[in-house]
């Protein structure tokens, strides 16, 4: 009989680590320690029908939206995790105004800060439907030893050091890049252990799938509005119609896409003109992992990754998936306008 062959998230950042110079394990150590988070709140995600963990907190966030109780959990326990890790100096995270820096000794000399969304798709909780997790680490610039400062934290996207998102799913993954590719883990939850099932993933040139919020046609710019009857076309060269999915979690729409090929949308709209999503901790993260699965992310005008943020809660749009299809909906915005 064949033994359980299997790579564990850990065994995969070691032995990648092993490839990089001069490496001293920090950004392994940092990645542990959201794996270890992520399961924490698996646990939690998958009982959030039995124990009193739905619901708001009675809390608005930063972005004037209710907190659900989930969202203030995840938030916690990454924070915990990431200040643990000693790796990190401080986190900027959706759920709060200001960054938060970690002022013990090991985590003042630490080298990373963390950028997060701890829970994506909040909407979504307390009707079994899949949320996620979303972080983005960089170097640090202030100095080590000191507090991270706010211009840690405003680095443009194309210095990200590593990125990923967790799915709480039908089955919990995480998926991740440094760089070099996209590796997806699904957690075994009978050994508690991030198991890679997803090799170097690479997302179609072109699939079939739209996915933006519709209901929001009215307020759409005329090139999205023009993209959308395109779309909804026939034509069997480029296997139109597409189909139309949208779950509503950001990580959900983005995951579905990456493996399926299609292209996820959320554009600027007359009463939202940035868009809705944020710069730090939704687009740059997913626009990493997209270029590095060979797939493209956009504002409609410019890369993502190449806007410099000016403020830490920034909305953009976002244009993001198959090469091929953001390629063809920036020319719609180009020809219709934005
Ligand atoms: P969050 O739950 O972190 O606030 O994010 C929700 C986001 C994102 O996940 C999703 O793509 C988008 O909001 C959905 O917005 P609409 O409901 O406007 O379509
Ligand atoms: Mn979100
Ligand atoms: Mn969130």
């Amino acid at each position: 009989m064949k033994g359980y062959n299997i790579t564990t998230l850990n065994e995969f950042i070691i032995r990648r680590q092993a490839h990089i110079p001069y490496a001293k394990g920090e950004l392994s150590n940092l990645l542990h320690h959201i794996g270890i988070a992520a399961k924490v709140v698996h646990k939690k995600v998958n009982k959030a029908g039995l124990v009193d963990v739905l619901g708001e907190a009675g809390e608005v966030n930063v972005q004037g939206e209710s907190q659900q109780k989930l969202d203030v959990f995840a938030d916690m326990q990454f924070t915990a995790a990431l200040r643990d890790s000693g790796e990190c100096c401080g986190i900027a995270s959706e759920e709060n105004q200001e960054i938060i820096t970690f002022d013990d000794e090991l985590s003042l000399d630490g080298n990373y800060i963390v950028c997060m969304d701890p829970l994506d798709g909040s909407s979504n909780i307390d009707v079994n439907v899949s949320i996620g997790t979303i972080f983005s680490i960089y170097r640090r610039i202030s100095p080590r030893g000191e507090k991270a400062q706010l211009i840690d934290f405003l680095q443009e996207g194309n210095k990200q050091i590593a990125a990923g998102y967790i799915i709480y799913g039908s089955s919990t993954m995480l998926v991740y890049t440094t760089g070099r590719g996209v590796n997806g883990f699904t957690l075994d939850t009978g050994i508690g252990e991030f198991c890679l099932s997803h090799v170097n993933i690479k997302t179609p040139e072109a699939g079939k799938i739209y996915s933006l919020n519709e209901g929001n046609y009215n307020k759409f710019p005329d090139g999205v509005k023009k993209y959308i009857k395109y779309c909804q076309e026939k034509d069997t060269e480029t296997n139109r119609p597409y189909s139309a999915r949208y779950i509503g979690s950001l990580v959900a729409d983005f995951h579905r896409n990456l493996l399926k090929g299609g292209i996820f949308i959320y554009p600027e709209t007359a009463s939202a003109p940035k868009g809705k999503l944020r710069l730090l901790y939704e687009c740059n993260p997913m626009a990493f992992i997209a270029e590095q699965a060979g797939g493209k992310a956009t504002n409609g005008d410019v890369r993502i990754m190449d806007i410099k943020p000016e403020t830490l809660h920034q909305r953009v749009p976002l244009y993001t998936g198959s090469r091929k299809m953001v390629e063809n909906a920036k020319k719609f915005l180009k020809e219709f306008g934005k």
